[in-house]
């Protein structure tokens, strides 16, 4: 089975260029996945972004520390089991950490599961134990592909040691610049960070100018998305059974026109007032 993972989506950018990469590579792919949580300029997901992703291929949408920025994504996740949030969220939270889904085509089937980190992020229920209770409701023979969203490395590559062998495939998210640590390790694929997919002058997403002034001058500003040409980050996974046999990193570039333009304006009445993205 081919496995399509697409890093970070950022604002209307990478909508766009995670849409034309996808209708033109989702047939070279058994089952996409796609991180989509900054997908509502930089901060959340909206539905018609999820519908978006999902008419392009996606088979599945993970969400991470901005899942419920925009609020109508509290019912999205409670409506759609392709709308995944973090398994290490609170018993009680809205949505679903991981779900098993059947492989159109494939005559197989798939689980995906997603925890945050907890080193330099929010606090959130231990992520090591969540996979593990995932994995014991998962029968052995369904390969099980993670979205480890993390901030530090050192967790993620724990993560990817805790898993090894025991999961197919264990694909850093979130800090939107992507590692070239791709490795398959006991049968289990691993990368600590896929990368963004948006706009890569950019800072991890965000126009450079107001972050750049609040580095240097510590005055608050508010951030904006980038605009520009803008490049899908992704990595493509082969699994037989559980295993992983293969883990390679794609960065698809589109063309100038799949960047954002100015005109459209979507992204800036999203932002964050300065909150930090990814
Ligand atoms: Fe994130």
């Amino acid at each position: 089975m081919r496995v399509l993972f697409v890093g970070d989506v950022f604002a209307t950018p990478g909508m766009r260029v995670a849409s034309a990469c996808l209708r033109q590579v989702r047939g070279e792919y058994d089952f996409v996945i796609v991180n989509g949580e900054n997908a509502a300029g930089g901060f959340g997901i909206t539905r018609k972004h999820f519908e978006q992703l999902r008419e392009a291929g996606a088979d599945v949408v993970t969400l991470g520390n901005h899942g419920f920025d925009q609020a109508e994504a509290l019912t999205l996740v409670e409506e759609t089991t392709r709308l995944l949030r973090p398994a290490n969220y609170p018993p009680g939270t809205p949505g679903l950490g991981w779900a098993i889904y059947d492989v159109v085509g494939a005559g197989a089937r798939v689980a995906v599961v997603q925890v945050m980190g907890r080193v330099f992020m929010e606090a959130m229920d231990d992520p090591f134990r969540a996979v593990d209770d995932a994995l014991e409701r998962i029968p052995d023979d369904v390969p099980v592909i993670v979205d480890m969203h993390a901030e530090a490395t050192s967790e993620k590559k724990v993560m990817g040691y805790h898993l090894a062998g025991r999961v197919s495939a264990v694909i850093g998210t979130h800090t939107h610049v992507p590692t070239a640590d791709e490795t398959v390790f006991r049968g289990t694929a691993y990368i600590t960070d896929v990368g963004m997919t948006g706009v890569q002058a950019s800072s991890i997403g965000m126009a450079f100018e107001e972050v750049h002034d609040r580095f240097v001058h510590k005055l608050p500003r508010r951030f904006r998305p980038a605009h520009g040409p803008a490049s899908v980050m992704a990595v493509a996974v082969e699994v037989e059974g559980r295993r992983a046999t293969s883990i390679r990193r794609i960065r698809w570039d589109g063309p100038q026109h799949a960047a954002g333009d100015a005109s459209d304006g979507e992204d800036e009445h999203r932002g964050g007032g300065g909150r930090r993205p990814a």
